[in-house]
């Protein structure tokens, strides 16, 4: 149930061992695409598509057919409101949706990330009060985190360790017995609240230390200390040490959402996570830092902010994604529009960006957009990029990626 980013791979992970898959979405677009062959996530290739579809795929919009599963993974999406908060409408929505076609023996799991307590305190009793059943007894209930990096040609589905919690050990034991179809090695958890616990513990990790290295890049620049040749230098030690690498700002589905599940976990209970915050404050103020440093380099150069022609190399919130939810190339344009600059891009991987409904003007030829602008700002170093020929052809830039250093560039 919902065939995005999670949902469309597991399916495909399922059809290849053997299962009959139904994918069910709610967006008739989404429906449209899939029957027609064609496939809307980059990592499930339309030939992907088009095997899964001989072995039985069918995509619907029909929740009738929730009555004909042995095994409901819900993977809708858990974004924050407006106010940055937890918004579980659409889980609701979905839990509501599974519970009135809930048939004895079926195992329902959660796939979306939530705070602990999702799956028992908010999906199971919508389960139970629509189906009339109980979980533990007429239905196994668990949840299991979805870990799936995009992109990634070296871990998917297969060979990732699946973790799953039930809402009791049977519940547990039946999410087990169905991942294990699917993935090489299932780590059982002791309960849905640790798996739920787990699943924010890893992308809070990497938030947490995302801000580090950001912070120190910050302090270090400003104190005359090359961060990156200091990275370099920890990053040889083999042992106890992860390099993280700084940039212009966190973005995507996980990292700048995931954090305030947990942070809001733990405050509603009276127990903020005072480091995790933090990290997202420190995060979440990067774009501001790119902006300071390229009034500061503009102001070098005789010229103000205010009427500037801005350059943005690479916008997608990651390296050779097309993905643009929550880049941070969104909230630095915005602080750029403010400023008074004129802001253009260049990405071969976004045909077309609006930043506040405002579409941002496209550079199809680097070369020629990096030598008409004042500032020039490599935000994403993408494989296809011809970064290396970049300080050669911008008569300013910054690079904020670390990886032009000892060049005319200017870093982070
Ligand atoms: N994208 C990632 O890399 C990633 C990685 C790990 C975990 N997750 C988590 O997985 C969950 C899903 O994320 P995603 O990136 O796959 O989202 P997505 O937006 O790509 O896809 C979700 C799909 O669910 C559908 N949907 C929503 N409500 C529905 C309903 N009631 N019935 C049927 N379909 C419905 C939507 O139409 C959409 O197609 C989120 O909780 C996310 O945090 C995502």
């Amino acid at each position: 149930m919902g065939l995005g980013y999670t949902g469309l791979p597991l399916a495909r992970e399922a059809c290849a061992s053997g299962m009959r898959v139904i994918g069910l979405d709610e967006n008739s677009a989404v429906i449209a695409a899939l029957e027609s062959g064609r496939s809307h996530i980059s990592d499930v290739t339309d030939a992907d598509l088009a095997r899964m579809r001989s072995r039985g795929f069918r995509a619907t919009a029909d929740p009738g057919l929730l009555a004909e599963a042995a095994v409901t993974v819900v993977c809708v999406p858990t974004p924050l409101d407006e106010a940055g908060q937890p918004d579980l409408t659409q889980v609701r929505t979905a839990a509501r949706t599974v519970g009135a076609h809930l048939k004895p023996g079926t195992l329902v799991v959660l796939e979306s990330t939530s705070y602990p307590g999702t799956t028992d305190g908010v999906v199971r009793p919508l389960l139970e009060e629509a189906s009339g059943l109980t979980a533990g007894r007429d239905f196994a209930l668990a949840f299991s985190p979805e870990r799936i990096d995009p992109g990634n040609e070296h871990f998917g589905i297969r060979n990732t360790p699946r973790v799953v919690g039930g809402c009791t050990p049977g519940c547990t034991a039946a999410a087990a017995g169905f991942f294990r179809r699917l993935c090489d090695r299932v780590v059982e958890a002791g309960s849905a609240r640790e798996a739920e616990l787990a699943k924010l513990l890893e992308n809070v990790y990497r938030s947490v230390n995302i801000a580090l290295v950001n912070e120190l890049a910050v302090t270090a620049s400003a104190l005359g200390v090359d961060v990156w040749d200091a990275l370099d230098c920890a990053g040889s030690k083999p042992f106890g040490y992860q390099r993280f690498h700084p940039g212009p700002g966190v973005g995507g589905h996980c990292i700048p959402v995931d954090p305030a599940y947990l942070t809001h976990w733990a405050r509603t209970a009276g127990r903020p996570l005072r480091l995790v915050e933090l990290a997202q404050q420190i995060n979440a103020g990067m774009p501001a830092h790119v902006v300071r440093r390229a009034t500061g380099l503009l102001r070098g150069a005789g010229k103000d902010i205010a009427g500037a022609r801005l350059l943005l190399v690479g916008v997608t919130y990651k390296r050779d994604s097309r993905d643009l939810r929550s880049t941070p190339a969104a909230p630095l344009t915005r602080l750029l529009r403010e400023a008074g600059a004129h802001v253009g891009y260049h990405d071969p991987y976004a045909d077309a960006w609006t930043v506040d409904g405002v579409p941002v003007p496209r550079a199809t030829r680097l070369r020629e957009a990096a030598a008409e602008a004042d500032l020039t700002v490599l935000l994403q170093d993408h494989s296809v990029l011809p970064v290396e020929d970049l300080p050669h052809w911008a008569p300013l830039l910054l690079d904020t990626r670390g990886r032009l250093r000892h060049t005319t560039a200017h870093v982070l």
